[in-house]
């Protein structure tokens, strides 16, 4: 059956051939099941301006650093506002636009140009593919078109759409910036001093992943999955879109449509944030629903560790009340083991979580 598929859900969608598709390999959702959305809890998402953090009085970055420690203990998500953040600490408006477009045009090359891109293995570097994977995934397919860049510690970039790789080099380097502010206000909200971290962390040398993906219409949205429920891997991620919506996160049992704030990032904490600070900050489960009428696009930006860091609860967050929730794994094995199997919920964590911990979270 596989071999009748398209290899892309754009593909897909630009041809109409609906009816010679095995449209039920898309369905992965019951369309008469009751809403699980809670509309009232959008108001609420915690907002983090950036500005306050890099460029404020030591009072009012006090301020938005215990902020931030709420947002990351309470919801694991929060809007960053960084359009009024001082040069050299944002992402220029003009970059993130230019970034999405650069994007669009990857996804609008010839399907023999992107194939090239397919990849071997999940650590190749460069990675165009659909679903999330498509050989893990038996009888399930999820409405999206990728791309994934290691793009730190060393840089790699598809040579087309001519402009790209310029445009991802500026992008990749103020995201991360901006990646590493949080996650300075983060340590700071829990006591932990910054040079230790960076240095448990290896953070100099931190793997960042860039992400694209490409939502294209669906003729029967109500029936899929963009991304299912699912966890990030990394520290941090940094998420922008085009301005169509599509994006739910979870909290509290109940489902936030998010619909980010101009000049932001949406940006949640990943299961590496879980596993570094014993549980204290817990990855968010988000999911990515398809729409009937407009192509989406979001552009990611994945903060984590060095790939051979071993990532363990901090020392610091573990007591005998609170002992390590966590067993050590190095974020490479993580990264194989979450991107080679199915994406499912918070599976990759659990398969750490120490045994006698199974009531603390
Ligand atoms: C992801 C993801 C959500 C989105 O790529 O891991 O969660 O809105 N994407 O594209
Ligand atoms: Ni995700």
């Amino acid at each position: 059956m596989a071999a009748d598929l398209p290899n892309s859900v754009k593909q897909l969608s630009d041809s109409g051939a609906f009816s010679s598709l095995p449209l039920q390999l898309y369905a992965s959702r019951d369309p008469t099941a009751p809403s699980d959305v809670d509309a009232t809890l959008e108001p609420q998402i915690p907002t983090i301006d950036l500005s306050l953090l890099t460029g404020a009085t030591p009072r009012e970055r006090a301020r938005m650093v215990q902020r931030l420690g709420r947002a990351c203990q309470d919801w694991g998500f929060f809007m960053a506002r960084t359009f009024r953040v001082v040069v050299n600490h944002g992402v220029p408006e003009g970059l993130r636009q230019a970034m999405l477009e650069a994007a669009k045009k990857f996804f609008d090359l010839e399907e023999e140009d992107k194939e090239e891109l397919r990849g071997e293995t999940v650590l190749d570097p460069i990675r165009y593919g659909t679903s999330f994977n498509p050989k893990a995934e038996v009888g399930v397919r999820y409405w999206r078109d990728f791309l994934k860049l290691a793009v730190h510690p060393d840089f790699h970039s598809p040579a087309k759409p001519l402009c790209f790789s310029d445009v991802l080099r500026d992008y990749a380097t103020c995201t991360r910036r901006v990646g590493m502010e949080l996650l300075k206000g983060i340590w700071e909200s829990l006591d932990l001093e910054e040079n230790d971290m960076n240095k448990a962390l290896k953070l100099d040398s931190c793997f960042q992943v860039f992400v694209a993906n490409l939502y294209p219409p669906c003729p029967q949205p109500e029936l899929v999955f963009g991304l299912p429920p699912h966890s990030d891997l990394g520290l941090l991620t940094l998420l922008h879109q085009n301005g169509v919506d599509g994006l739910d996160v979870e909290h509290g049992g109940k489902w936030v449509h998010v619909k980010p704030l101009p000049g932001s990032f949406l940006v949640n904490a990943g299961d590496h944030m879980q596993i570094v600070t014993n549980g204290r900050y817990k990855s968010t489960l988000h999911r990515a629903m398809a729409n009937g009428k407009s192509t989406r696009v979001s552009v990611l930006t994945v903060v984590g560790p060095s790939l051979d860091t071993v990532v363990e609860p901090v020392a610091a967050l573990v007591s005998s009340e609170r002992p390590a929730m966590y067993r050590g794994w190095s974020y490479r094995q993580f990264l194989e083991c979450h991107q080679g199997n199915q994406l499912k919920e918070k599976a990759v964590l659990e398969l750490l979580r120490c045994r006698d911990h199974e009531d603390v979270i």
